[in-house]
């Protein structure tokens, strides 16, 4: 399992932010070796002895109080330094158009290509070594979009929008995680980004703009017009399907294509499909997919046709 360690940068964006911890972390533990030094020192060295007489007594140095009061602004002043520089690096302004849109949902993400029109949910794919600036939306409540390894946390804001900048130096997965408590699924709100090579992602994304071919006869056209009836149109949208264009919940023309199921919490195998469509409830308590009831029959017929939307 690829993992979310903040501590091993993989975008300039990240590592802006892992120096400017690492070069603070160096002089904060300088000043703490030296002051709490200075003081072990002290108590070990001048602490009272029987029939010693009173210390000299001194009523300040003016030298000194200047000295220990200068050198410390000095040190603010660089911390301020460099804390603005790795801001500037970690966090450049937005460019004027998007490469990427990512609304929090409660408890999924969505992930728009403005300029090619292609959709995904939970598993953002994006082209490595290259800088994307991505805009941050939400459409309920306050998410927060992190990955450690690759961009600072920004909040997902109702009728707001935020704006990061998104990028792998290498081709590889990077874990993610909602990190603004949104309800009783926050913790099952992950975001797995997927850095292909250049070629490879336009290959993805040319894959992700096909419409479903509506399957004509056998279990998966029943499953087909389960999905129609059983109000699964109602929330989630699949390109070619007339009347499948509400976005309440994961687009799902290339649900099959996709790695894991319910925002990461289950692999997406025949087995976990029909666990999650049988009863959401089961597997994702107070996900907003309800339970249709559906018999093992339909359930099948559903899982069937799902399955085909590669
Ligand atoms: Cu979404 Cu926490």
């Amino acid at each position: 399992m690829p993992s979310s360690n903040a501590l091993d940068p993989q975008s300039p964006f990240a590592r802006s932010i892992y120096d400017l911890g690492i070069v603070s972390g160096i002089i904060l533990t300088l000043i703490f070796v030296i002051v709490a030094g200075g003081i072990v020192y002290a108590i070990l060295r001048f602490r009272a002895r029987p029939g010693e007489p009173d210390p000299r007594q001194v009523l300040g140095n003016r030298k000194v109080e200047i000295v220990w009061t200068f050198i410390p602004f000095l040190i603010v002043i660089f911390l301020f330094a460099i804390t603005l520089s790795a801001m500037n690096r970690g966090d450049p302004p937005p460019a004027p158009t998007p490469d990427l849109i990512v609304t929090g949902h409660q408890f999924w993400w969505q992930a728009d290509y403005p300029a090619s029109g292609a959709t995904t949910a939970n598993e953002i794919h994006i082209p490595a070594g290259k800088p994307l600036s991505v805009r941050l939306e939400s459409q309920d409540v306050l998410h927060e979009f992190w990955v450690p390894k690759l961009t600072r946390k920004m909040t997902t804001v109702p009728g707001h929008t935020n704006y990061i900048w998104l990028q792998a130096d290498k081709p590889g997965t990077y874990i993610g995680q909602c990190s603004e408590f949104c309800g009783i699924q926050h913790a099952w709100m992950r975001i797995v980004v997927i850095a292909d090579e250049p070629a490879r992602f336009e290959e993805w994304q040319k894959a992700q703009l096909k419409v479903a071919q509506n399957p004509s006869d056998g279990a998966a056209a029943k499953g087909l017009q389960i999905f129609r009836t059983a109000t699964c149109i109602n929330c989630h949208a699949i390109h070619g399907v007339p009347g499948a264009n509400l976005r309440v919940a994961p687009d799902l023309t290339h649900v099959a294509s996709r790695q894991q199921l319910a925002s990461g919490m289950i692999d997406n195998t025949p087995e976990n499909m029909l666990r999650w469509i049988t009863n959401p409830q089961a597997v994702k308590p107070g996900a907003l997919m309800p339970d249709f009831n559906l018999t093992k029959e339909q359930a099948d017929e559903l899982a069937s046709y799902l399955s085909t939307l590669r």
